[in-house]
Protein backbone atom coordinates (compact mmCIF):
# COMPACT_ATOMS: atom_id res chain seq x y z
CA UNK A 1 0.00 0.00 0.00
CA UNK A 2 3.08 2.23 0.98
CA UNK A 3 6.04 2.24 -0.64
CA UNK A 4 9.29 2.73 -3.52
CA UNK A 5 9.17 1.05 -6.83
CA UNK A 6 13.32 1.43 -7.94
CA UNK A 7 14.60 0.78 -11.16
CA UNK A 8 17.24 -1.55 -11.41
CA UNK A 9 18.72 -0.29 -14.67
CA UNK A 10 18.42 3.41 -14.11
CA UNK A 11 17.76 3.89 -10.49
CA UNK A 12 14.80 5.98 -10.68
CA UNK A 13 12.26 6.10 -8.01
CA UNK A 14 8.64 6.06 -7.85
CA UNK A 15 6.74 6.57 -5.01
CA UNK A 16 3.45 4.18 -4.29
CA UNK A 17 0.48 6.02 -3.33
CA UNK A 18 -2.39 4.50 -1.39
CA UNK A 19 -1.78 1.06 -3.46
CA UNK A 20 -1.17 2.93 -6.41
CA UNK A 21 2.36 3.20 -8.48
CA UNK A 22 2.86 7.00 -9.37
CA UNK A 23 4.97 6.21 -12.37
CA UNK A 24 5.14 10.01 -13.61
CA UNK A 25 8.17 11.38 -15.06
CA UNK A 26 9.03 14.28 -13.47
CA UNK A 27 7.81 16.52 -15.55
CA UNK A 28 4.34 16.74 -16.35
CA UNK A 29 2.97 19.77 -18.06
CA UNK A 30 0.41 22.07 -15.91
CA UNK A 31 -2.42 21.48 -18.27
CA UNK A 32 -2.92 18.02 -18.10
CA UNK A 33 -2.09 17.82 -14.43
CA UNK A 34 -4.86 20.40 -14.03
CA UNK A 35 -7.46 18.86 -15.99
CA UNK A 36 -6.64 15.65 -13.63
CA UNK A 37 -7.41 17.27 -10.92
CA UNK A 38 -10.40 18.85 -12.03
CA UNK A 39 -11.78 15.24 -13.36
CA UNK A 40 -10.92 13.85 -9.34
CA UNK A 41 -13.14 16.25 -8.13
CA UNK A 42 -15.62 14.31 -10.18
CA UNK A 43 -15.25 10.41 -9.39
CA UNK A 44 -13.79 11.37 -5.80
CA UNK A 45 -17.46 12.95 -5.19
CA UNK A 46 -19.38 10.25 -7.66
CA UNK A 47 -17.88 7.20 -7.24
CA UNK A 48 -19.33 4.39 -6.84
CA UNK A 49 -20.15 1.93 -9.83
CA UNK A 50 -23.56 1.33 -11.31
CA UNK A 51 -24.84 -1.47 -13.09
CA UNK A 52 -26.03 0.39 -16.31
CA UNK A 53 -21.79 1.13 -17.01
CA UNK A 54 -21.69 -1.93 -18.52
CA UNK A 55 -24.52 -1.12 -21.22
CA UNK A 56 -22.99 2.09 -21.63
CA UNK A 57 -19.05 1.05 -22.38
CA UNK A 58 -19.86 -1.89 -25.13
CA UNK A 59 -22.44 0.37 -26.55
CA UNK A 60 -19.22 3.45 -27.15
CA UNK A 61 -16.65 0.07 -28.28
CA UNK A 62 -19.08 -1.32 -30.21
CA UNK A 63 -18.78 -3.55 -31.64
CA UNK A 64 -15.99 -4.80 -29.35
CA UNK A 65 -18.31 -7.27 -27.00
CA UNK A 66 -16.70 -8.89 -23.48
CA UNK A 67 -15.91 -11.90 -25.50
CA UNK A 68 -12.85 -9.61 -26.97
CA UNK A 69 -11.47 -9.21 -23.08
CA UNK A 70 -11.38 -12.35 -22.54
CA UNK A 71 -8.02 -13.41 -22.10
CA UNK A 72 -6.43 -10.20 -23.50
CA UNK A 73 -3.83 -8.30 -22.06
CA UNK A 74 -5.61 -4.73 -22.09
CA UNK A 75 -4.00 -1.08 -21.52
CA UNK A 76 -6.68 1.49 -20.94
CA UNK A 77 -6.19 5.12 -21.24
CA UNK A 78 -7.47 7.30 -18.23
CA UNK A 79 -9.65 4.80 -16.15
CA UNK A 80 -11.24 7.74 -13.74
CA UNK A 81 -13.02 5.74 -10.84
CA UNK A 82 -11.98 2.82 -12.65
CA UNK A 83 -15.94 1.49 -13.91
CA UNK A 84 -14.51 0.52 -17.14
CA UNK A 85 -11.45 -1.38 -15.61
CA UNK A 86 -13.63 -3.21 -13.43
CA UNK A 87 -15.87 -4.41 -16.42
CA UNK A 88 -12.44 -5.21 -18.28
CA UNK A 89 -11.36 -7.17 -15.47
CA UNK A 90 -13.91 -9.02 -14.77
CA UNK A 91 -14.85 -10.56 -18.18
CA UNK A 92 -12.28 -12.17 -18.22
CA UNK A 93 -9.08 -10.42 -19.08
CA UNK A 94 -5.50 -11.84 -18.64
CA UNK A 95 -4.39 -8.46 -16.92
CA UNK A 96 -5.89 -5.26 -17.50
CA UNK A 97 -3.35 -1.95 -16.53
CA UNK A 98 -5.12 1.11 -16.32
CA UNK A 99 -3.34 4.55 -15.76
CA UNK A 100 -4.92 7.88 -14.88
CA UNK A 101 -3.10 11.00 -14.03
CA UNK A 102 -5.05 12.13 -11.19
CA UNK A 103 -6.01 11.30 -7.94
CA UNK A 104 -8.92 9.48 -9.45
CA UNK A 105 -6.71 6.33 -9.74
CA UNK A 106 -7.51 5.86 -6.09
CA UNK A 107 -10.62 5.31 -6.23
CA UNK A 108 -9.83 2.59 -9.21
CA UNK A 109 -7.57 0.65 -7.34
CA UNK A 110 -10.44 0.73 -4.28
CA UNK A 111 -12.85 -0.96 -7.01
CA UNK A 112 -10.71 -3.00 -8.62
CA UNK A 113 -8.04 -4.07 -5.81
CA UNK A 114 -10.32 -7.44 -5.33
CA UNK A 115 -9.67 -8.56 -8.93
CA UNK A 116 -6.12 -9.92 -9.18
CA UNK A 117 -6.13 -8.90 -12.48
CA UNK A 118 -6.73 -5.46 -12.14
CA UNK A 119 -3.70 -2.75 -11.96
CA UNK A 120 -4.41 0.43 -11.84
CA UNK A 121 -1.26 3.19 -11.91
CA UNK A 122 -0.87 6.98 -11.99
CA UNK A 123 0.75 7.75 -15.16
CA UNK A 124 0.37 10.17 -18.01
CA UNK A 125 -1.48 8.77 -21.04
CA UNK A 126 1.09 11.03 -23.35
CA UNK A 127 4.11 9.17 -21.98
CA UNK A 128 2.45 5.87 -20.26
CA UNK A 129 4.99 4.12 -18.59
CA UNK A 130 4.57 0.68 -19.85
CA UNK A 131 6.09 -1.17 -23.12
CA UNK A 132 4.14 -2.10 -26.43
CA UNK A 133 3.00 -5.54 -25.68
CA UNK A 134 -0.52 -4.90 -25.59
CA UNK A 135 -3.06 -7.26 -26.83
CA UNK A 136 -5.96 -4.33 -26.45
CA UNK A 137 -5.65 -0.86 -25.61
CA UNK A 138 -8.62 1.44 -24.90
CA UNK A 139 -9.76 4.51 -23.84
CA UNK A 140 -13.04 6.20 -23.07
CA UNK A 141 -14.12 10.12 -23.10
CA UNK A 142 -10.14 11.17 -22.47
CA UNK A 143 -8.33 11.50 -25.75
CA UNK A 144 -9.99 14.91 -26.25
CA UNK A 145 -9.70 16.42 -23.07
CA UNK A 146 -5.61 15.89 -23.74
CA UNK A 147 -3.81 18.79 -25.14
CA UNK A 148 -3.49 17.17 -28.21
CA UNK A 149 -5.80 14.20 -28.88
CA UNK A 150 -4.74 13.04 -32.56
CA UNK A 151 -0.74 12.55 -30.22
CA UNK A 152 -2.59 10.89 -27.09
CA UNK A 153 -4.53 8.67 -29.75
CA UNK A 154 -0.61 7.80 -31.04
CA UNK A 155 0.37 7.21 -27.40
CA UNK A 156 -1.75 4.48 -26.83
CA UNK A 157 -1.61 3.37 -30.01
CA UNK A 158 1.80 2.64 -29.48
CA UNK A 159 1.38 0.37 -26.44
CA UNK A 160 -0.40 -2.20 -28.80
CA UNK A 161 1.85 -5.22 -30.13
CA UNK A 162 1.45 -6.23 -33.39
CA UNK A 163 -1.89 -7.23 -34.58
CA UNK A 164 -3.54 -5.78 -31.45
CA UNK A 165 -6.06 -3.75 -31.82
CA UNK A 166 -7.06 -0.14 -30.44
CA UNK A 167 -10.13 1.37 -29.34
CA UNK A 168 -11.82 4.41 -28.19
CA UNK A 169 -14.67 6.95 -27.79
CA UNK A 170 -14.69 10.88 -27.96
CA UNK A 171 -16.32 13.60 -28.60
CA UNK A 172 -17.89 15.05 -31.63
CA UNK A 173 -18.16 18.76 -33.62
CA UNK A 174 -20.74 17.33 -35.58
CA UNK A 175 -23.83 17.55 -33.25
CA UNK A 176 -22.04 19.24 -30.67
CA UNK A 177 -21.95 22.92 -32.52
CA UNK A 178 -23.58 24.63 -29.93
CA UNK A 179 -22.31 23.23 -27.05
CA UNK A 180 -18.42 25.10 -29.32
CA UNK A 181 -20.62 28.09 -29.67
CA UNK A 182 -22.14 28.62 -26.36
CA UNK A 183 -21.12 26.35 -23.39
CA UNK A 184 -16.93 26.39 -24.49
CA UNK A 185 -16.53 29.93 -23.79
CA UNK A 186 -18.14 29.80 -20.42
CA UNK A 187 -16.19 26.94 -19.71
CA UNK A 188 -13.09 27.61 -20.13
CA UNK A 189 -13.55 31.07 -18.81
CA UNK A 190 -15.53 30.58 -15.83
CA UNK A 191 -16.99 26.80 -14.62
CA UNK A 192 -13.51 24.99 -14.73
CA UNK A 193 -11.99 27.77 -12.63
CA UNK A 194 -14.70 27.79 -9.98
CA UNK A 195 -14.21 25.51 -6.71
CA UNK A 196 -15.72 22.07 -6.96
CA UNK A 197 -18.33 22.12 -4.78
CA UNK A 198 -19.72 25.25 -6.15
CA UNK A 199 -19.18 24.31 -9.83
CA UNK A 200 -21.55 21.06 -7.79
CA UNK A 201 -24.43 23.46 -6.72
CA UNK A 202 -24.49 25.53 -9.86
CA UNK A 203 -24.87 22.48 -11.94
CA UNK A 204 -28.11 21.43 -10.35
CA UNK A 205 -30.55 23.65 -11.47
CA UNK A 206 -29.32 22.88 -15.33
CA UNK A 207 -29.32 18.97 -14.47
CA UNK A 208 -33.11 19.37 -13.01
CA UNK A 209 -34.42 20.81 -16.30
CA UNK A 210 -32.34 18.76 -18.34
CA UNK A 211 -33.47 15.16 -16.18
CA UNK A 212 -37.25 16.41 -16.56
CA UNK A 213 -36.99 17.26 -19.98
CA UNK A 214 -35.37 13.75 -20.42
CA UNK A 215 -38.23 11.94 -18.35
CA UNK A 216 -40.88 13.92 -20.65
CA UNK A 217 -39.52 13.71 -24.06
CA UNK A 218 -37.11 10.87 -24.36
CA UNK A 219 -38.84 7.62 -23.07
CA UNK A 220 -36.99 4.92 -25.82
CA UNK A 221 -39.50 3.37 -28.61
CA UNK A 222 -39.77 -0.54 -28.00
CA UNK A 223 -36.70 -1.09 -29.85
CA UNK A 224 -34.39 0.91 -27.85
CA UNK A 225 -34.44 3.69 -30.09
CA UNK A 226 -34.81 7.21 -29.28
CA UNK A 227 -36.87 10.29 -30.66
CA UNK A 228 -35.44 10.60 -34.12
CA UNK A 229 -36.90 14.25 -34.61
CA UNK A 230 -35.41 15.29 -31.28
CA UNK A 231 -31.91 16.73 -30.81
CA UNK A 232 -30.23 14.02 -29.28
CA UNK A 233 -32.80 11.21 -29.68
CA UNK A 234 -30.90 8.34 -28.90
CA UNK A 235 -28.39 9.82 -26.56
CA UNK A 236 -31.12 11.37 -24.01
CA UNK A 237 -32.95 8.57 -24.50
CA UNK A 238 -30.10 6.01 -23.64
CA UNK A 239 -30.16 8.31 -20.25
CA UNK A 240 -33.76 7.98 -19.98
CA UNK A 241 -33.15 5.39 -16.99
CA UNK A 242 -30.98 7.07 -15.12
CA UNK A 243 -30.97 8.19 -11.71
CA UNK A 244 -30.91 12.40 -11.23
CA UNK A 245 -27.07 11.87 -9.61
CA UNK A 246 -26.05 10.34 -13.14
CA UNK A 247 -27.21 13.02 -15.04
CA UNK A 248 -25.85 15.73 -12.14
CA UNK A 249 -22.91 14.18 -12.87
CA UNK A 250 -22.80 14.24 -16.53
CA UNK A 251 -23.63 17.83 -16.59
CA UNK A 252 -20.45 18.66 -14.26
CA UNK A 253 -18.08 16.41 -16.26
CA UNK A 254 -19.00 18.67 -19.06
CA UNK A 255 -18.53 21.90 -16.90
CA UNK A 256 -15.29 20.91 -15.02
CA UNK A 257 -12.52 20.51 -17.55
CA UNK A 258 -10.17 23.03 -18.64
CA UNK A 259 -9.50 21.11 -21.77
CA UNK A 260 -12.40 19.64 -24.04
CA UNK A 261 -11.63 19.06 -27.92
CA UNK A 262 -14.78 18.75 -29.88
CA UNK A 263 -13.44 16.62 -33.16
CA UNK A 264 -14.49 16.42 -36.74
CA UNK A 265 -15.02 13.08 -38.46
CA UNK A 266 -12.39 13.97 -41.02
CA UNK A 267 -9.49 14.51 -37.75
CA UNK A 268 -10.22 11.12 -35.81
CA UNK A 269 -10.76 9.03 -39.25
CA UNK A 270 -6.87 10.63 -39.86
CA UNK A 271 -5.83 8.95 -37.16
CA UNK A 272 -6.23 5.45 -38.26
CA UNK A 273 -5.32 6.04 -41.87
CA UNK A 274 -1.56 4.96 -41.11
CA UNK A 275 -0.28 2.06 -39.65
CA UNK A 276 -3.65 -0.14 -39.30
CA UNK A 277 -5.71 -2.10 -40.82
CA UNK A 278 -9.36 -2.83 -40.46
CA UNK A 279 -10.10 0.42 -39.10
CA UNK A 280 -13.18 1.63 -38.86
CA UNK A 281 -14.64 4.85 -37.09
CA UNK A 282 -18.22 5.40 -36.80
CA UNK A 283 -20.66 7.88 -35.29
CA UNK A 284 -22.06 7.11 -32.12
CA UNK A 285 -25.21 8.01 -31.48
CA UNK A 286 -24.91 11.14 -33.76
CA UNK A 287 -22.73 13.08 -31.23
CA UNK A 288 -19.45 11.45 -30.89
CA UNK A 289 -16.65 8.84 -32.58
CA UNK A 290 -16.10 5.28 -32.04
CA UNK A 291 -13.08 3.97 -33.53
CA UNK A 292 -11.55 0.43 -33.52
CA UNK A 293 -8.28 -0.40 -35.44
CA UNK A 294 -5.70 -3.62 -35.90
CA UNK A 295 -2.41 -2.17 -35.48
CA UNK A 296 0.16 -2.70 -38.49
CA UNK A 297 3.76 -1.33 -37.35
CA UNK A 298 5.85 -3.82 -39.20
CA UNK A 299 4.01 -2.70 -42.47
CA UNK A 300 4.32 1.22 -41.53
CA UNK A 301 8.26 0.30 -40.69
CA UNK A 302 8.69 -1.08 -43.48
CA UNK A 303 7.35 1.31 -45.63
CA UNK A 304 9.75 4.11 -44.06
C1 LIG B 1 -13.98 12.04 -18.59
S1 LIG B 1 -12.87 11.15 -17.60
C2 LIG B 1 -13.13 9.49 -18.24
C3 LIG B 1 -12.69 8.43 -17.28
C4 LIG B 1 -13.02 6.99 -17.69
N1 LIG B 1 -12.44 6.62 -18.94
C5 LIG B 1 -14.51 6.78 -17.71
O1 LIG B 1 -15.10 6.82 -18.81
O2 LIG B 1 -15.09 6.61 -16.65
C6 LIG B 1 -11.29 11.57 -18.27
C7 LIG B 1 -10.14 10.96 -17.45
O3 LIG B 1 -8.91 11.15 -18.16
C8 LIG B 1 -7.90 11.39 -17.21
N2 LIG B 1 -6.77 12.05 -17.88
C9 LIG B 1 -6.74 13.31 -18.37
N3 LIG B 1 -5.51 13.57 -18.89
C10 LIG B 1 -4.77 12.44 -18.71
C11 LIG B 1 -3.43 12.08 -19.05
N4 LIG B 1 -2.59 12.93 -19.66
N5 LIG B 1 -3.00 10.83 -18.72
C12 LIG B 1 -3.82 9.95 -18.09
N6 LIG B 1 -5.10 10.25 -17.75
C13 LIG B 1 -5.57 11.47 -18.06
C14 LIG B 1 -8.59 12.27 -16.18
O4 LIG B 1 -7.90 12.29 -14.96
C15 LIG B 1 -9.97 11.62 -16.09
O5 LIG B 1 -10.05 10.68 -15.06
Amino acid sequence: MAGELTCSGCHARFPIHEGVPVLLPGDVDKVKTETAARFAEEWLHWSDLRDYYEQEFFAWLAPLTAADFAGQLVFEGGCGKGRHTALAASHGAKAVVSIDLGQSAIVAFAHTRHLPNAHVVIGDLMRPPVRPVFDLAFSVGVLHHLPDPAAGFASLASRVREGGRVAFWVYGQEGNEWITKYVDPVRTRLTSRLPAGFLRAACLVPSLFLWGVIKLFYRPRANGKGPARLPYGDYFASMYAYPFDEIHANVFDQLVTPVAYYLRGDEVRAWVAEGFRDAAVRSHRGYSWSGLATVRREAAASAR
